[in-house]
């Protein structure tokens, strides 16, 4: 087990490049299943979350190949026979259970385990069952496992509204439906990016799906689907993650690379006001800190809202605001286990429910913190690169699944961060 030894303090400056999106690539990695022919998907990034995904689809027979050098995957679904997805997969990375949707969709069978929690507590997927329920599927619940089948082997049709809207499930439901026979509508469907890519690479592979990036998705099924060569989206919670981590320092000045600063949403809007010099240049995105920080209060939503996966990193920034702030989690209403974290690094954070309040300018000091999930612990990384002193951020393979080449791209701007074996037990 590693963990990151940060010496904090120090201002950033230089170019950091953005990898490419792991939420919007498993989609498509799933999709790929759909098809009669291969798929090949540019722009994925080298993360444990991928590698995962990419045994859950050797498990079906599916041919899976990644030239990680170059970031391109390969996946050829010709000799798919084995229609699972075991716990033993599933419960290390929820997005597994696309499959369902993909192998109900293609196939007409499924058995997917369900899930599970994640650190910060429930993930329900009931929406997921219910809306392929109302589609004609079949679904039934046997030792932790969801069993599908669809009578005749095609989903029939039908309209499921959302409530409340999620990006799992409006992505299962369209796995589900795009190569059957009826008419389907999913309405509040999730307009994330991730969403978008999908129905855009769905629509390349013969799909017909109206309504793409609105509320509404109309499905009309179509019998076959041919695989396509795409390119994956650049990852937009990595490029605010980094936008963050240019403007704690006072002397920070980055320029943000092979981003899409216009799937950033409501977060670029919030970011300007922190009264940090933002130039949005293409795909580059050029931040300069502040000699003083504006503290900025946000509620996350659905997209184009504040995403959920960007407050911890908001929170650890309003440390260093002159001045009080408030962050408020309505997609996840226990997603503050960085929260403890960071006060042992000398924040003054209180949690209330589903809200934060946080005193700054609050100085923070080197100390030994613990990551607990993805977004919690690359938001002890921002906070221990602007402590003073030592900071030991202990296990970072939560990091490893969502963050491409983390410390060397910060290191390459100016941060002093060490890998190093965590010879402590747990
Ligand atoms: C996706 O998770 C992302 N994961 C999450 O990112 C992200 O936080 C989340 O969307 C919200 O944006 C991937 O893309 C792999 P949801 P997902 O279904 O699809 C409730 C990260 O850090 N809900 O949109 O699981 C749910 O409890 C991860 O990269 C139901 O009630 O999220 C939540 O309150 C963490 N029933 C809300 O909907 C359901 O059946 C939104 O969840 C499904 C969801």
């Amino acid at each position: 087990m590693d963990k990151f030894i940060i010496k904090g303090n120090t201002p950033l400056q230089g170019e950091i490049p953005i990898s490419g999106s792991k939420n919007a690539a498993m989609p498509v990695m799933a999709a790929a299943l759909l098809a009669d022919s291969p798929t090949v998907i540019h722009a994925v990034p080298q993360l444990e979350d991928i590698y995962t995904f990419n045994n859950v689809l050797r498990i079906t027979g599916a041919q899976v190949d990644f030239d990680e050098s170059n970031n391109i995957l390969t996946i050829d679904p010709s000799h798919v026979t084995h229609l699972e997805a075991p716990y033993e997969l599933v419960r290390k990375m929820r997005a597994s259970f696309y499959m369902l949707g993909a192998l109900l969709g293609r196939y007409g069978r499924a058995k997917v385990s369900l899930p599970g929690g994640c650190a910060w507590g429930p993930r329900p997927v009931d929406l997921h069952l219910k809306g392929l329920r109302t589609f004609g599927a079949e679904i039934e619940l046997d030792n932790g496992y969801v069993i599908g089948n669809a009578p005749d082997g095609k989903l029939q049709g039908g309209s499921f509204r959302l409530d409340p809207s999620s990006v799992g499930a409006t992505i299962n439901l369209l796995l589900a439906t795009v190569r059957s026979k009826g008419q389907f509508k999913i309405e509040n469907a999730a307009r994330e990016p991730d969403v978008v890519q999908l129905c855009n690479v769905l629509q390349k592979m013969g799909a017909q799906i109206e309504g793409v990036g609105t509320k509404t998705l109309a499905i009309d099924g179509v019998d076959q689907l041919e695989g396509v060569e795409v390119q994956n989206a650049p990852d937009r919670i990595e490029t605010g993650t980094f936008m963050i981590a240019g403007v704690m320092h006072p002397e920070s000045e980055i320029t943000i690379t092979q981003t899409r600063p216009d799937e950033l949403g409501d977060f670029l809007d919030t970011f300007k006001n922190l009264n940090a010099d933002t130039r949005i240049d293409g795909s580059k995105i050029h931040v300069k800190a502040p000699s003083t920080l504006h503290p900025e209060s946000i509620e996350t939503a659905v997209y184009p809202g504040f995403p959920t996966d960007l407050q911890a990193q908001w929170t650890t920034m309003m440390t260093q605001a002159e001045g009080a702030s408030s962050v408020t989690d309505h997609i996840y209403n226990d997603r503050f286990n960085h929260i403890p974290e960071l006060v042992r690094l000398g924040a003054s954070i209180t949690v209330n429910g589903n809200t934060a309040r946080i005193q700054g300018k609050t100085p923070l000091q080197g100390a030994t913190v613990m990551s607990t999930d993805l977004r919690a612990s690359v938001s002890l990384v921002l906070a221990a690169m602007i402590a003073n002193g030592e900071t030991h951020v202990k296990r970072i393979y939560h990091l490893d699944r969502g963050y491409e080449d983390l410390e060397q791209k910060l290191t390459n701007v100016g941060a002093e961060i060490q890998r190093v074996q965590d010879t402590e037990q747990p």
